[in-house]
């Protein structure tokens, strides 16, 4: 008995001495919920507001001056914008958060791996006309695997801003002009990022942004305040995020824009209503880019303190650089204005994630040497797969592509030929052109001891030097096809980067209006970030190709889509105006009273080419839509069938695009809408199945301004391509 009592004892003290010595936060194989709870209970004041700043990490490539940069961080501080690829850096300041402060507590590490790392893969805007999101998440779970092997815990992506002004830079970033394109490649891509577990070696925690309605910024003017009716708001833009947090994104952005009098960045309703209260997020929102001290210049706060209060009080829990949140956060609270529960609450949040990454447990990235990180073959697989995939055959008169065995003699002219630095795309900060294959490599590689390629520059992106064109018409001369490569620079796309005209720069008109004159075959290989006004352009064309920005492997898919190795897949993700004073112009506006009526009287009522157009090598013959049945009750599904041939002489991929159209509600619907689509591979005389099958509550309701959705009995029509049928849903 004596014995059992000692033993007692000494298994008691041991354990509190263990207790002691390792507390509950630290302990792993207690729960996130506890450790957290455990280290908050110990957290000062300022520690906590220090948990919910985040300070930028310099770009440093001397690591002679890295100490320096390293003294400048605080060891509390919550998170870092690391701007370096170098995971030895990462682990130096990682080493400070845990062995100089008091508590240890890791930081997380974010940057924009917008389009992949070094791997860059083709911009957003590109990928969606893949119509392919799976590829999408391989192509996010490469980024991730390249940014943890760079010290990256966190990336700011995706963007799913649902964008329809061309004039708008930042199209580029998103997936288009379709809400539910841009829920599914939301959700896509935060399976890429997040992978199956945040804790898995190469998971990296991904950020809807820009909470919301960022894209409606005025005119296209960036940074401009967006006028959403809450109409709008639910319907257009809240379904890629909500998509993207049941997908279980760990963080959201909120947006600089101003919506509709409160800004994005202090919308209690948006940040707390709808993300915490109702969709339950329960990650955190960092603000973008200086956007807490934005409400200043919005009229929104007299000062960084109310600003600070704002943003903080409407439920963003992170300062992304302002610092506004550590100057003022904990004098709020001592003055009673911002509760402690409000503080613990947010740093909760925060400290979920580190957890949920196990920051807590392995702070540590390996040291890989830069060799062993990226470029892995299967991964720069993957990126040109997107290429080919996301490549849209705009135009193709008289079969001008694939180019036929007779063709011996190609120009190969304009500034896209050999360009290395813009086929990157905006924001592939850790891109470098030399590993950009561009299209004059892939194109020299195809057609090797096949045809003889002559190469001019023809001129500049911009400016008025025609200096190039006798070259170019030199080069043409004698040649059986031209193709023509011209675009946009990667920083006329992306941030801060509107335009008031879509169209290209009058030289690289100019230029194709030359070569147009010789009277050969001429090809347009377009490389852009966002739709281009054609209107002068396509007339002069014999075939287009929208290549978009590419990334690193763009070259080989080009040229095997020119040389008929590769058959085009892309559909456009967004419309491309006839001229840019008909933006905006996307598929599903809503109805006008007057239907022929109320149209501009200069130009044609039709845009250049309209979301979902790309064309195919091969001919896909599409069957009668069969419906299971033509009157459903709002609790059954409707089935829906089409058949399809390849009923041309190449093997092809073709997307089917579903929409439905509610012709008379109780709120007015878009002219359609797409609700679901596929993409399947056909065999020469190759029939499939394409199958929808629709949910009324999920396909046919439709939400109001408050968020509440509504099924209303009536009519309906699905349409598919040409064809429209039509059923009727009963109570
Ligand atoms: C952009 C964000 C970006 C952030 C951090 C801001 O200017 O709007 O999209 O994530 O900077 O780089």
């Amino acid at each position: 008995m004596k014995l059992l009592f000692l033993s007692s004892c000494v298994f008691w003290f041991s354990v509190q001495a263990f207790a002691q010595k390792i507390p509950d936060y630290k302990n792993k194989n207690l729960s996130i919920d506890k450790r957290v709870e455990d280290l908050i209970q110990r957290m000062t004041l300022e520690e906590k507001v220090l948990q919910l700043n985040q300070w930028a990490y310099g770009r440093n490539t001397n690591v002679n001056n890295i100490e320096e940069k390293k003294r400048a961080v605080r060891p509390e501080i919550g998170s870092l914008i690391f701007q370096s690829v170098n995971p030895v850096f990462r682990n130096q300041v990682q080493r400070k958060a845990i062995e100089e402060s008091r508590l240890g507590i890791p930081m997380l590490m974010g940057f924009d791996i917008i389009h992949g790392c070094r791997t860059v893969y083709p911009i957003p805007l590109a990928q969606a006309c893949s119509f392919n999101p799976d590829l999408a998440t391989q192509a996010c779970a490469v980024a991730a695997k390249e940014s943890k092997l760079s010290g990256l815990d966190w990336t700011f992506s995706p963007m799913v801003d649902v964008a329809r002004d061309a004039r708008w830079g930042r199209v580029a970033e998103g997936y288009g002009e379709d809400t539910y394109l841009n829920s599914v490649f939301s959700a896509a891509s935060v399976k890429g990022y997040q992978g199956k577990s945040l804790a898995d070696p190469y998971s990296i925690a991904a950020c809807l942004k820009h909470y919301i309605g960022y894209s409606l910024s005025e005119g296209g003017r960036d940074y401009h305040s967006s006028d959403v009716s809450p109409q709008t708001l639910w319907e257009t833009f809240m379904p890629p995020f909500e998509a993207g947090v049941k997908a279980g994104a760990a963080t959201l952005m909120s947006g600089f824009n101003d919506i509709s009098g409160i800004p994005a960045s202090a919308n209690y309703y948006t940040l707390t209503d709808v993300l915490k209260k109702q969709w339950k997020h329960t990650g955190f929102v960092v603000s973008d880019w200086g956007s807490v001290a934005n409400l200043i210049p919005q009229g929104f706060a007299a000062d960084k303190k109310e600003a600070a209060y704002k943003s903080f009080m409407a439920g963003v829990e992170m300062d992304m650089v302002d610092n506004l949140y550590t100057e003022y956060l904990a004098e709020l609270v001592n003055e009673k204005k911002i509760p402690m529960s409000k503080i613990d609450d947010a740093v909760k949040r925060v400290l979920q994630l580190k957890f949920q990454l196990g920051l807590f447990d392995k702070p540590y990235v390996v040291e890989l040497p830069e060799s062993e990180r990226y470029f892995k073959p299967e991964d720069v697989a993957i990126a040109a797969k997107m290429a080919e995939e996301s490549m849209v055959l705009l135009k193709n008169n008289n079969a001008t592509l694939p180019l036929n065995s007779n063709v011996k003699q190609i120009a190969l002219i304009g500034p896209m030929v050999k360009d290395s630095v813009n086929m990157l795309g905006s924001w592939a900060e850790h891109g470098i052109p030399s590993t950009v294959e561009t299209i004059y490599a892939g194109l020299q590689k195809e057609f090797k001891n096949k045809a003889n390629i002559n190469y001019a520059l023809g001129c500049d992106f911009d400016g008025n030097d025609e200096s190039g064109f006798e070259a170019a018409l030199e080069a043409a001369k004698n040649v059986d096809v031209i193709i023509a490569c011209i675009g946009e620079r990667k920083k006329w796309s992306g941030e801060n980067a509107s335009r008031s005209s879509i169209a290209l720069p009058a030289i690289q008109e100019r230029l194709i209006e030359a070569l147009k004159k010789t009277g050969k075959p001429l090809i347009l290989v377009l490389s852009n970030g966002r739709p281009l006004e054609l209107v002068r352009l396509e007339p002069l064309a014999d075939a287009i190709l929208e290549i978009w920005q590419p990334g690193i492997a763009g070259g080989t898919p080009l040229a095997q889509i020119i040389s008929g190795k590769i058959n085009p897949s892309g559909k456009l993700a967004i419309t491309f105006p006839l001229t840019t004073g008909q933006i905006p112009v996307y598929y599903n506006s809503r109805q006008p009273a007057r239907p022929t009526l109320g149209r501009y009287q200069d130009i044609s009522t039709q845009p250049k080419y309209w979301f979902g157009h790309g064309l195919s090598y091969t001919n896909f013959a599409y069957g009668d839509i069969k419906l299971s049945n033509t009157k459903i009750r709002k609790t059954e599904k409707l089935t829906a069938e089409i058949e399809i041939t390849n009923s041309g002489a190449m093997t092809g991929k073709e997307t089917v695009l579903w929409y439905v159209s509610d012709p008379s509600a109780s709120i007015t619907r878009p002219l359609k809408e797409l609700k679901y689509f596929e993409k399947k591979e056909l065999k020469i005389g190759e029939k499939r199945k394409f199958v929808f099958e629709i949910d009324p509550l999920r396909d046919l309701s439709f939400p109001d301004g408050t968020g509440k959705r509504h099924l209303e009995a009536g009519d309906f029509y699905l349409m598919v391509n040409n064809q429209k049928v039509k059923f009727e849903l009963v109570d």
